[in-house]
């Protein structure tokens, strides 16, 4: 199917849908395959009946490069559900690693430690039970965090942001899920519930905070959803701050 239109054919929605689709299956192929670990986690988030909100695979190597790009020691995930991205954020951890999951399910705390038992991280896993927004003032003593993996409720996206500069440094990496929402999180004119808006702050926020280097990057969902990139920047930008109107 990829190959089968010309430079000039014109492509239909369904056909342009269809090849998204397969090139995302490819990459995730490729790049991103799940081992017996995973491929748990995602059964026991069927298997009990939980929503399967998990990242993809792809998010998951991404998620992976990125702490290994930043010599990640210490991880922090706010919103972990059955530990899907815990286990590959805690793979790129050296032996000596921490990776801190916060989760306000209690029932979900159990089946994530169950799940990096399985997977092999336990040793350097730890998952904190509460709401996040509680929780993050205890870890001011455990900072700074090399990298910040942001997906939980929508609406306190900013609240998290705020956290997640406190308690990094110059060169950490903040990584935050469903920042597209199909373009809602994005586009000023769109309609937004308040989980929408949410986001919407935060991508606001993540383009024009001089502390902070930022993209969003379409990779999720058919490329209608995916993650804000930010990077930690050594001295605050004088320049090219992102346009905070959104025209
Ligand atoms: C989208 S799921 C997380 C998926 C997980 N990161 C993954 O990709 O495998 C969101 C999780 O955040 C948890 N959550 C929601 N609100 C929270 C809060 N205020 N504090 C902590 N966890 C929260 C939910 O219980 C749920 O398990």
């Amino acid at each position: 199917m990829i190959n089968k239109y010309g430079d000039k054919d014109k492509v239909t929605y369904e056909q342009q849908a269809k090849i998204q689709q397969e090139i995302e299956a490819a990459i995730a192929y490729l790049f991103a395959s799940e081992d017996e670990g995973l491929q748990q986690a995602l059964a026991l988030v069927r298997d009990e009946g939980l929503p399967q909100i998990q990242i993809s695979s792809i998010q998951g190597k991404l998620l992976q490069l990125l702490a290994t790009a930043c010599h990640a020691r210490k991880i922090l995930e706010i919103g972990a559900l059955a530990g899907y991205s815990g286990i590959w954020l805690a793979r790129a951890l050296p032996a000596d690693g921490r990776l801190i999951s916060l989760e306000i399910n209690a029932k979900n705390a159990e089946l994530i430690r169950r799940t990096f038992m399985h997977a092999g991280v336990a040793d350097r896993t730890e998952v904190r039970v509460g709401n996040a927004l509680a929780l993050l003032p205890h870890l001011l003593d455990e900072a700074p965090f090399d990298l910040v993996f942001i997906d939980a409720d929508k609406q306190p996206y900013p609240h998290y942001l705020d956290w997640a500069l406190r308690l990094t440094q110059p060169g950490s990496i903040i990584v935050a899920d469903n920042t597209i929402a199909g373009g809602a999180a994005l586009c000023a004119k769109a309609e937004r519930n308040e989980r929408q808006q949410g986001l919407f702050e935060y991508n606001k926020r993540a383009s024009s905070d001089p502390r902070l280097l930022s993209l969003a990057l379409a990779i999720d969902n058919n490329f209608t959803d995916g993650f804000t990139i930010s990077v930690v920047r050594e001295a605050p930008s004088q320049t090219g701050v992102a346009n905070a109107d959104y025209a």
